[in-house]
């Protein structure tokens, strides 16, 4: 667990040093991945680098080359069947503190597996709750920056309030969670917000719509006001780290009938399966 790759070699976590003229920490000037491995092997590979690559296009950094064969030796050589690859890539270091940066300046890449904790299915069934607050963030977050101060104080504040997740609001709109994409469901369809530069294209959300589809379940995307989310008869968070974790109370609203629905259950069985089989 505790090998890691940066900028061409591999090394302990330990070990590894950064300059503190890096970019990433300066100024937080970097994007990053984070990617599921189960029982050894990367899951959804392709849509992770894809996101990366539009993410370093978006911030006018080049697609970094030749991170696949790095990912396969960090996960050969761990001992665990199931982690996460944490891919991050900053611009790079410069020798004086400037916002310009410098055309030729030369990224910064680190690789390296981190665990999450998971849930069990006594703990999807229960279900959990979520607080709302306003979306605070940046405008961009359509870009999986690695300047995550927004989103570190908005899961925090969930966290030490008993809540799974904050569900953010943006001029009465559903954006997304602060760590997750989100869905509900009213009368048996399905929601989530459309994809805009207020939300991550979550990688998990459009394996859902796809597996959704696949049952003959229709995902409408489209925006979803304050009162929409609170009157819905199901919520649901989704991530790489937790894949669908149902949420059945937001702050003093009890949502459905206050324990995990069916279409939940569903979304979590399908996606619980396509990981089995992948
Ligand atoms: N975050 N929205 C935000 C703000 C997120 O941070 C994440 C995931 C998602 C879901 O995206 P995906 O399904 O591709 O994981 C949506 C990861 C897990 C993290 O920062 O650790």
């Amino acid at each position: 667990m505790d090998e890691i790759y940066l900028n061409g070699k591999f090394t302990t976590k330990s070990n590894a040093q950064i300059s503190i003229m890096d970019r990433g920490f300066l100024f937080g000037d970097g994007v990053y991945e984070l990617i599921p491995v189960f029982n050894k092997k990367i899951f959804l590979l392709d849509k992770h680098l894809n996101r990366l690559k539009t993410s370093l296009n978006l911030i006018g950094m080049k697609t970094i080359d030749g991170l696949e064969k790095v990912i396969e030796k960090l996960i050969s050589n761990n001992t665990k069947r199931n982690f996460f690859i944490y891919l991050h890539v900053t611009r790079g270091e410069q020798t004086h503190r400037n916002h310009v940066y410098p055309q030729s300046i030369e990224p910064t890449v680190l690789i390296m597996c981190e665990e999450y904790p998971s849930y069990n299915q006594s703990q999807i069934n229960n279900g959990f709750s979520a607080c709302i607050k306003e979306d605070f963030r940046w405008l961009k977050s359509n870009i999986k920056s690695i300047s995550l101060l927004g989103n570190v104080l908005l899961k925090n504040y969930a966290v030490n309030n008993n809540f799974y997740e904050t569900l953010l609001i943006r001029n009465n709109k559903l954006t997304e969670g602060s760590a997750s994409n989100v869905f509900i469901v009213k009368d048996k369809v399905i929601y989530t917000p459309k994809l805009s530069n207020e939300l991550l294209p979550g990688v998990t959300r459009d394996l859902l719509i796809d597996l959704l589809n696949n049952q003959d379940m229709e995902v409408i995307e489209s925006d979803i006001t304050v009162d929409e989310l609170l009157l819905s008869d199901e919520i649901w968070c989704s991530s790489s780290t937790n894949a669908v974790v149902p949420i059945v109370k937001v702050d003093d609203t009890v949502i459905g009938t206050g324990s995990t629905g069916d279409i939940s259950t569903l979304a979590h069985k399908i996606t619980k399966d396509f990981i089995d089989k992948y």
